[in-house]
């Protein structure tokens, strides 16, 4: 069979277009075909693979779209990780896990009201709530991911952990009355409790964490005046297909039911030189361990990637202002548990933003005063995990700068406190506790500086003593260590020694006859505090180093692993850099970790302000001068005041005509 004469390859118009409905449908007809498709067969992820990179030609009657899916049969207790060709229709690769050793497939959709079920017929869970005066109807059970620890009888079960919540009524917000002292481990398959530790009641917070109920918020300001964002020429970019082009740059926009938000082919042009930079980014991997030791919640570590699939749970932006200006919003696809496509309506949205200044100088010898203002390109996504929502932003500037933040919102997860100076957690409203924690990413930049052959250095500033070459004591420079094998890449951030990587080109030199490149500016907070022994420790290693390299390579996706879920450990980043290959001057992978960590503060409560993590890319030596000089000034009539100063409110056209870098 060739695939060009398939007529279903053509459907994509590019390989790396996203996934379509017509596409889940079709991958789950041939896993039907095949007979994987019972109906107690659940689709706990479906996504594309790319085409190989080495192999990739951009021609869609060339590149094969294959697609992965990982079916969980809990009637057979099967876990499946299945390839299927759309092209050619047939299975293409097929293997059943172990999950004692594998892990667990991501928690399904179902699974998250499933715990509630289960444990509203237990009678064990039933007696406890009624030493508490409480029933099942009035509590809820947050799905708990189960991690890997000690606990009897758990290998080999697919398991979630409850925590409840009192709920005073439908619209009542529990996280304000956590259930102290009590948790139940649960086996989802057998839907049977497995173990339940009880230590008696402990008082409920009583709080109302109803944050938009007036008696809460108080009377809503008034003296806030409209902000309105126009671009009454439509905004500079262009969106054809999933092709994204804006100001030099150029790139298509994928998105995957487990990373989120995926960028391919991120290319820079200028002075008509089109040139690569990423190959592909993507948050491969987040996790958010907490660090209270107390029995009702040590195990609590999620990996919102791996395990609950932050794609998947991409919120529907149709009836908010996420983002403001001139919006283009894509519509992604993701399968639900049946393996039937679900459309995030307005899932991905794209804007441009004014950025501030871009360059400014005032030159008093030649007499000359020129400013520029910045703008940026934002491709984002939010998605809801529980208790926390998360924006994923990526940024691209005029000057070739790449960053990405992720702004975490939502509500911090809560406890009773048993002493007012618990040492692990904050008291952020009279009784309720929030258990310190961490929120951990990695990113996995597939780099593609000016083409496949790179190599990452270590930029450190060095202090030099005073000496017969240093007379005055006021030396300073910069350490460069090339990185050459991935066992010498693991590395972390050190902001006493302004320390960045530099990832570069040697076969492609600037005009000063260095090799061009891209420089990643860590923020360099904390890596993952948990004991270098514990469990955590080594399903979340990615998240001990802030920096990772790695031989590119297919199916090196994820920092922790294909099978997060339940898995015991060592999978992801140490056993791809185990490898040990050499990186020097190679096709790489850069692996950024970077994060929060949380020491709750009372004003993230009832709901958190958003709070932000990320990193920059920075091109260094990849221009041979700063490439925004062919940035005009901007025009007089859009930034000139239009209303007075002095604040009487009379508003009205400004003079017009005047600088505007304010
Ligand atoms: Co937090």
């Amino acid at each position: 069979m060739t695939l060009q004469t398939t007529p279903f390859a053509a459907l994509a118009q590019h390989p790396l277009e996203q996934l379509s409905a017509q596409e889940v449908q079709r991958a789950r007809s041939i896993l039907a075909d095949a007979g994987l498709v019972a109906d107690t067969t659940r689709f706990a992820y479906m996504g594309l693979i790319d085409p190989p990179k080495a192999s990739f030609s951009g021609n869609p009657t060339h590149d094969d779209r294959v697609v992965r899916a990982m079916l969980w049969d809990a009637a057979q207790s099967r876990s499946l990780d299945v390839r299927v060709s759309l092209s050619s229709g047939l299975v293409i690769e097929r293997r059943e896990l172990d999950p004692a050793v594998d892990g667990q497939l991501p928690v399904l959709l179902e699974e998250f009201g499933l715990i509630e079920e289960i444990l509203a017929s237990d009678p064990q869970w039933i007696a406890s709530l009624a030493a508490r005066g409480l029933v099942p109807d009035q509590v809820r059970v947050a799905p708990l991911s189960a991690g890997v620890f000690e606990y009897e009888n758990e290998t080999g079960k697919r398991l979630l952990r409850g925590l409840g919540f009192r709920q005073d009524h439908a619209a009542d917000h529990p996280w304000a009355h956590p259930i102290d002292g009590l948790v139940a481990f649960v086996d989802v398959e057998t839907r049977r409790v497995n173990h339940l530790i009880d230590d008696g009641p402990v008082p409920v917070p009583q709080i109302n964490g109803n944050y938009t109920d007036p008696a809460v918020h108080g009377e809503l300001r008034t003296d806030l005046k409209p902000i309105e964002i126009t671009q009454p020429e439509g905004p500079s970019f262009t969106l054809e297909g999933n092709h994204l082009s804006w100001a030099g740059w150029d790139l298509r926009v994928g998105f995957d039911a487990r990373e989120g938000l995926v960028l391919h082919q991120l290319h820079h042009t200028h002075l008509g030189r089109r040139r690569p930079v990423v190959h592909r980014a993507s948050i491969s991997e987040m996790v958010v361990p907490y660090g209270d030791p107390s029995p009702y919640r040590s195990w609590q570590n999620y990996f919102d990637s791996g395990e609950y699939l932050v794609g998947r749970d991409a919120n529907s932006l149709k009836l908010g202002c996420d983002c403001l200006g001139d919006i283009t919003y894509m519509s992604p696809v993701a399968a639900d548990d049946f393996g039937n496509p679900r459309t995030i309506e307005n899932g991905i949205c794209i804007h441009e933003e004014d950025a501030g200044i871009l360059w400014k100088h005032t030159d008093e010898w030649a007499g000359s005063n020129e400013v520029r203002r910045n703008r940026r390109l934002v491709v984002s996504f939010f998605t809801t995990v529980g208790n926390y929502d998360y924006g994923f932003y990526w940024y691209l500037y005029l000057d070739g700068t790449i960053e990405f933040e992720a702004k975490a919102t939502g509500i911090v997860f809560t406890a009773a406190l048993p002493d007012r100076n618990y040492p692990y957690a904050s008291e952020i409203a009279p009784g309720l506790g929030a258990p310190y924690h961490q929120h951990l990413f990695s990113a996995r930049l597939d780099m593609m500086v000016d083409g496949a052959t790179n190599r990452v250095e270590e930029l450190d500033l060095v202090r030099l003593p005073k000496g017969p070459a240093n007379p005055h004591g006021n030396a300073f420079t910069q350490q460069r260590t090339l990185l050459t094998r991935e066992s010498d890449a693991v590395r972390d951030a050190d902001g006493a020694k302004g320390r960045v990587w530099h990832i570069s080109n040697p076969e492609s030199l600037n005009q000063v006859g260095h090799p061009v490149g891209y420089t990643l500016y860590p923020e360099g907070n904390p890596t993952l505090a948990m004991a270098d022994d514990s469990s955590i420790a080594s399903r979340a290693a990615f998240a001990r180093h802030h920096l990772w390299v790695t031989r590119h390579a297919e199916d090196e996706l994820y920092a922790a692993g294909d099978f997060v879920n339940q898995h015991p450990g060592g999978s992801g980043l140490p056993a791809y850099v185990a490898q040990d290959r050499d990186i020097d001057g190679q096709d790489l992978v850069v692996w950024h970790s970077f994060g929060l960590t949380h020491f709750p503060r009372p004003e993230d409560w009832p709901v958190m302000p958003v709070d932000t993590t990320g990193f920059t890319l920075k091109p260094h030596g990849f221009f041979d001068a700063n490439p925004t000089l062919n940035v005009p000034s901007s025009a007089g009539s859009h930034c000139a005041p239009t209303s007075q100063a002095s604040g009487t409110g009379a508003a009205g056209p400004g003079p017009g005509g005047g600088t505007c870098g304010h």
